[in-house]
This record gives structure tokens, C-alpha cells and sequence, in this order.
């Protein structure tokens, strides 16, 4: 490689400016401790090639070296924001609207009020008719403003690929992303891995995107957005270890833009979602906080095909801390989730009350939580998963402090000729312990069946659709631990997951 030689001084004298700017580094590096282990156990990322090691510090640069075609490992070095254009200024909303198209274009008209007004009929239809009767509509030519309101649909494709390819950051095979130390992020960064083997995430706070153009499911709180804070699709060795999944920096909620008459604009898609038949994926030691929809291992029915067979995960020593969802929702593959911990705070009534330890009961909103982060559930098993539970340890505040029935939830379990698959173990070689909620031991194998029950009854799971069963499972092994009870779990998660400090 033809170095320039020369020596970027910025603190550390090992930093040389290579070919496109890039800068190669052989100086300190954090100390990690965990090595590949599970479904992801496989993955060698870049460690193998040590000559390619580069360090990163803002946007430009990142794309640069995730683009590298061969094996390498890639530090990064404090904050890089997904906004930050190659000139050096960030990229509002704005930006990408007035940046779409070429000069002069129509879709440089876009507008996100206007575009959620456009989907509402009724408004729609009196717009309409002030335009036929060639009258103004709240202070404009209702004629002109009708065309201008037809328009946003078509246009928010157009605005939106200019933010996706902006905020997108693509990965290459064989590649190590490594935060330099626990002030490494990648701010509003959606990281995504498409037909790509060989990749780990480390030591990283990874904050997603906030979509600027989302799409309304239903009023008030209910869209559709895009960027996850990572994204996997037909991939395969995947190690994502020691990170911070989150919606901004400081690692707070996100509080919900209001449009009128009253809509909570949601803005965040997954924090790590992976479909299409992705395969032999580690998620290990992370803290996913403050998040709604978190983990979505398997896209859906569309993808059936691809999936079964593959999606084989191992979900280790996480630290869920008010995820409000998905933690994961698991479809069609072969899931592994083993001695996390589940924080949250549940306001919600109860499903069912059989195997709980309710005091009193609520259903009150929390009144510090926006809408959409409400509990809903933590382990969705739904079509044809298989799904082995294991060492987990419960801990929920709120109203409804001792519920359980939300720990399971079941959808798209209506074959029973070809079923969802539970084994619910503890301990694996050890003594066995009981998984507990709030230090009180529960016993996850009614709590499963009570699901099962409520969710058969309500008519949206079948009979026989979801075993409880541990045939044809294995006893894990080659995990970084094995504990002895839940206490045991919630001090090693407490001490191993998130970045390094
Ligand atoms: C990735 O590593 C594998 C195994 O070492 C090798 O066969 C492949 O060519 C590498 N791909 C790239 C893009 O470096
Ligand atoms: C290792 O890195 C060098 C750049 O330092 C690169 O030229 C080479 O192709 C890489 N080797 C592999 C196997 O990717
Ligand atoms: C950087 O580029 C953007 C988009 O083209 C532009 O709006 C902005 O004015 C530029 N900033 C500077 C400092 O040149
Ligand atoms: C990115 O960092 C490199 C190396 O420090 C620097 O040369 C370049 O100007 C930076 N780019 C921007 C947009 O700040
Ligand atoms: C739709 O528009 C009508 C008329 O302006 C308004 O009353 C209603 O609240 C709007 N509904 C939504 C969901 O935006
Ligand atoms: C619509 O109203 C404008 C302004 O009052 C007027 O100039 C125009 O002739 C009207 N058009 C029709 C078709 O009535
Ligand atoms: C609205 O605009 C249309 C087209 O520009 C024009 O024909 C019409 O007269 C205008 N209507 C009013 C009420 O000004
Ligand atoms: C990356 O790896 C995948 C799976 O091994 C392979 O199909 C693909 O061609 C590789 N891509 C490149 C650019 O080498
Ligand atoms: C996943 O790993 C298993 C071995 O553990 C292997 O048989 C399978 O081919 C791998 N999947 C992919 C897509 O590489
Ligand atoms: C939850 O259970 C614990 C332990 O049994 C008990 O001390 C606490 O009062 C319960 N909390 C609520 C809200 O019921
Ligand atoms: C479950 O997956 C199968 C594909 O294997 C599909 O035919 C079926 O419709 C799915 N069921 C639901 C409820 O989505």
C-alpha cells in the first residue's frame, strides 16, 4: 500500500495517513474481553488480517473504510454523526428535501405536514370541495393546494432515498467496527449488512436514525419507520457484543414530535432487526434501552422460505432496560436466549391472572412515558420458531409491578402441523434455579402455558400451534458462563454488558 508517511499528530503518534485519506492505526486498543461464542461463534470479523487496522473519526471516513474490499478491522474514535455530510455540515430534514431531485424540481415542494394531511380522506374531501368551489381553504387557493397535497405521496419515496442514502452505512465482508473506548458512537447511523459474511460490532453506542419521513399506521401513535440502528439481511457470522443500542446519545427516551390534530410521530424502526435468511448470529453483552421495538429476528411470512432452516441465534447477556418490545420477536429460526436481563416498567393490566402475584391491578399510561413506550412484551414467539429460554431474570417496576403474563406473547401460531417450539430450561449443566421477577422465584413453564391458553382462548393462537417441549434441543455449550442462580445472571449482565469502561 503507498502511505504517505505522514503522521497525523492528534495524541497518538500511531495514527499515518494512508491512500484515500484513510488512516491506518496501530496504537492502543480497548481492552475486550468476550471472544465469539454460540451461533455467532464462527465469526472472525478482521482480527485475521492485523496489517489492516484503521481508525475513523467522522462520516466520510467510516463509509470510506467500510468499503475497503478486503479484511480489516475499523476503530472508531468518538462520535460520528450519520448527518454529517463530506463538507463537514449536518444535514437537517431540510437538507434532504432541498437536496432531492435536481434544482428547480417539484419534490423539493415535500412537506411532512402537508404529506400526513394527504392521507387523511376527510380532510382531503373538503379541500376538494373548496376547489370546486374555487375558494380559498385556509388561506390558500384550495385549487392549487389540492394538487400540491396530491403530490406528497409520490414525493416522499424520492426525500426518503435521500436520507437512506445519506444516513445508510453499508458493511463489506470480513470487517471488525470497534469503538476506540466508551465514548465511541455512531449517532443516527443505520448500519446495514446485505449478503455479508464475517462481521463483528463491538464495544459501540449505537444510536439509530430518526426517520425524518415515517409513514402513519394508526392515529395517534402507530408509524412506520425506517433505519434500524442495525440491519441485517441475508447475512451470515454476525458478533454484536458490548454495545449500546439506543435512540439518542444520552440514552433517554425520545419524545414524540406532535403533528396536528394530535399525532405522536414515532420515528424509530428496530434497533437490530435481521431477515431473510440470516444466519449464525451472536447478540451478546449489549444494553438495548429506552426503545420501543427492539429486536425483529425473522421479516415475516414473505420469507418464509429463505428463513426456515436458517436464522439461528444466540441472544447472551443482555441487558433489555425498558425495551417495550421485541426482545426478540422470533420467527421461523432457531433461537437461543440465554441469561439476560429484563428491566422494565409495566403499566398495563394483566392478560391473564393464573400464574400471577398481582397486589393490585391498573391500566393507567405511565405518566412519564411517551405513548408508544409502553411495556407490551419481551419474547414473542411466533410461526414456526424455535425458541430455547433459559437463565433469565426478570425485574419490572410500575403499576403492575409483579405481573407475568406479558414475559410471553404469541402471534402467527395457527399450524399446528407445523408448530412453534418452546424448551424452557435453567441452569443448563448446573443446578437448576428458578428464574425469578422482581427476587420472587415464577415459574416460567406455567407462565408459558398460560400464555398459550389466553392467547388459543382469545382465538389468535391454534390449539397444539406452540409446544412447550425440550425434545430435540440440545444443552448449550461453549457459553462464557454458567450460573447458579438468578442472582448470579443479573450481577454478571450488570458488570459484562454495554461498552467497556
Ligand atoms: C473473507 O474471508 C474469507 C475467508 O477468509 C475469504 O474466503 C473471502 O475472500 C474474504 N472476502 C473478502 C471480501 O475479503
Ligand atoms: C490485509 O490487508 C491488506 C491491507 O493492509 C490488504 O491489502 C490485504 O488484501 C488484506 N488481506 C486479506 C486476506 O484480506
Ligand atoms: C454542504 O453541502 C450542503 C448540501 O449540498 C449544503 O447545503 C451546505 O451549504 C454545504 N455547507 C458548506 C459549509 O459548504
Ligand atoms: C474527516 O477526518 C479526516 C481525518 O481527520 C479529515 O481529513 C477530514 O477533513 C474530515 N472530514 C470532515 C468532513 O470533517
Ligand atoms: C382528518 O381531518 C379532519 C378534518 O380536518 C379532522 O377533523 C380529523 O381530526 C383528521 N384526522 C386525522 C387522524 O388526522
Ligand atoms: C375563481 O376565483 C378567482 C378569484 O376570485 C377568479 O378570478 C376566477 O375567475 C374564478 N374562476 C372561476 C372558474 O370561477
Ligand atoms: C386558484 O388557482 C387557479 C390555478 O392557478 C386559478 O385558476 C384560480 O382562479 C385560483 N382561484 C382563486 C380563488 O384564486
Ligand atoms: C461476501 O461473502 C458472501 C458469503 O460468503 C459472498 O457470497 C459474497 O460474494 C462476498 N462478497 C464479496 C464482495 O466478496
Ligand atoms: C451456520 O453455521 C452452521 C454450522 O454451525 C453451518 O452448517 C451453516 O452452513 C451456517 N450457515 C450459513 C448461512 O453459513
Ligand atoms: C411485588 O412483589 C413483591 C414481592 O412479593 C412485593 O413486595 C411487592 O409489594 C409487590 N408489588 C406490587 C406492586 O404488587
Ligand atoms: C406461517 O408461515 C407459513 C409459511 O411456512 C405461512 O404459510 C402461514 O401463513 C404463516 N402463518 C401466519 C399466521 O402468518
Amino acid at each position: 500500500m503507498n502511505y504517505a508517511m505522514c503522521y497525523a499528530f492528534l495524541g497518538v503518534l500511531a495514527v499515518i495517513q494512508g491512500v484515500n485519506g484513510l488512516r491506518t492505526y496501530n496504537g492502543p486498543v480497548p481492552n475486550l474481553q468476550h471472544s465469539p461464542f454460540g451461533w455467532g461463534g464462527q465469526s472472525t470479523g478482521g482480527s485475521l488480517n492485523k496489517s489492516a487496522t484503521y481508525i475513523v473519526s467522522n462520516s466520510t471516513e467510516l463509509r470510506e473504510a467500510l468499503a475497503l474490499p478486503f479484511t480489516k478491522t475499523i476503530y472508531v474514535d468518538g462520535v460520528i454523526h450519520g448527518n454529517q455530510l463530506d463538507n463537514g455540515s449536518f444535514a437537517t430534514c431540510e437538507t434532504f428535501i432541498a437536496t432531492s431531485g435536481s434544482p428547480g424540481s417539484a419534490v423539493r415542494q415535500f412537506d411532512f405536514n402537508l404529506y400526513i394531511f394527504s392521507l387523511n380522506s376527510t380532510y382531503l374531501s373538503l379541500v376538494t370541495a373548496a376547489a370546486a368551489a374555487n375558494e380559498t381553504f385556509e388561506g390558500r387557493n384550495a385549487t392549487e393546494y389540492r394538487a400540491l397535497l396530491g403530490h406528497q405521496n409520490g414525493w416522499r419515496p424520492v426525500v426518503a432515498a435521500t436520507m437512506k442514502a445519506q444516513v445508510g452505512f453499508k458493511l463489506t465482508n470480513n470487517t471488525s467496527l470497534i469503538g476506540l473506548n466508551e465514548g465511541a458512537a455512531l449517532n443516527g447511523i443505520n448500519l446495514y449488512l446485505s449478503s455479508v459474511n464475517n462481521v463483528w460490532i463491538r464495544n459501540l453506542k449505537l444510536v439509530s436514525p430518526k426517520d425524518c419521513f415515517p409513514a402513519p399506521e394508526t392515529f395517534p401513535s402507530s408509524w412506520n419507520a425506517l433505519y434500524d440502528a442495525v440491519g441485517i439481511v441475508t447475512a451470515s457470522n454476525v458478533w454484536v457484543d458490548n454495545c449500546e443500542l439506543q435512540d439518542q446519545l444520552s440514552g433517554e427516551w425520545v419524545e414524540p414530535d406532535v403533528i396536528p390534530p394530535g399525532w405522536q410521530v414515532d420515528r424509530f424502526d428496530g434497533l437490530f432487526d435481521c431477515e431473510d435468511g440470516t444466519d449464525n448470529v451472536t447478540f451478546s453483552h449489549n444494553i438495548v434501552r429506552n426503545h420501543h421495538k427492539s429486536l425483529l429476528l425473522g421479516g415475516g411470512t414473505k420469507e418464509a422460505d429463505r428463513d426456515l432452516g436458517r436464522m439461528h441465534f444466540t441472544i447472551f447477556g443482555n441487558h433489555f432496560d425498558n425495551s417495550a418490545s421485541r426482545n426478540p420477536l422470533m420467527r421461523f429460526g432457531t433461537f437461543e436466549v440465554f441469561a439476560n436481563l429484563y428491566k422494565s416498567r409495566n403499566d398495563k393490566a394483566p392478560l391473564f391472572t393464573s400464574s400471577s402475584s398481582l397486589r393490585r391491578q391498573a391500566d393507567e399510561p405511565g405518566a412519564d412515558v411517551p405513548l408508544d413506550a409502553l411495556f407490551q412484551y419481551h419474547l414473542g414467539i411466533y410461526n414456526q420458531s424455535t425458541v430455547h429460554v433459559q437463565d433469565n431474570v426478570f425485574i419490572q417496576g410500575g403499576a403492575v409491578a409483579n405481573d407475568t403474563s406479558r414475559i410471553f406473547t404469541l402471534s402467527e401460531d395457527t399450524l399446528p402441523q407445523r408448530p412453534a417450539r418452546l424448551c424452557l430450561t435453567q441452569g443448563g449443566e448446573t443446578a437448576a434455579f428458578p428464574s425469578t421477577m422482581n427476587g420472587e422465584p415464577i415459574n416460567l413453564a406455567d407462565i408459558a402455558q398460560g400464555t398459550i391458553d389466553y392467547f388459543v382462548a382469545k382465538g389468535s393462537a391454534a390449539e397444539g400451534a406452540v409446544l412447550l417441549t425440550c425434545d430435540g434441543f440440545e444443552v448449550a455449550s461453549g457459553l462464557p458462563r454458567q450460573f447458579s442462580s438468578a442472582e448470579e445472571v443479573a450481577q454478571y449482565v450488570r458488570a459484562e454488558a454495554g461498552q467497556t469502561h
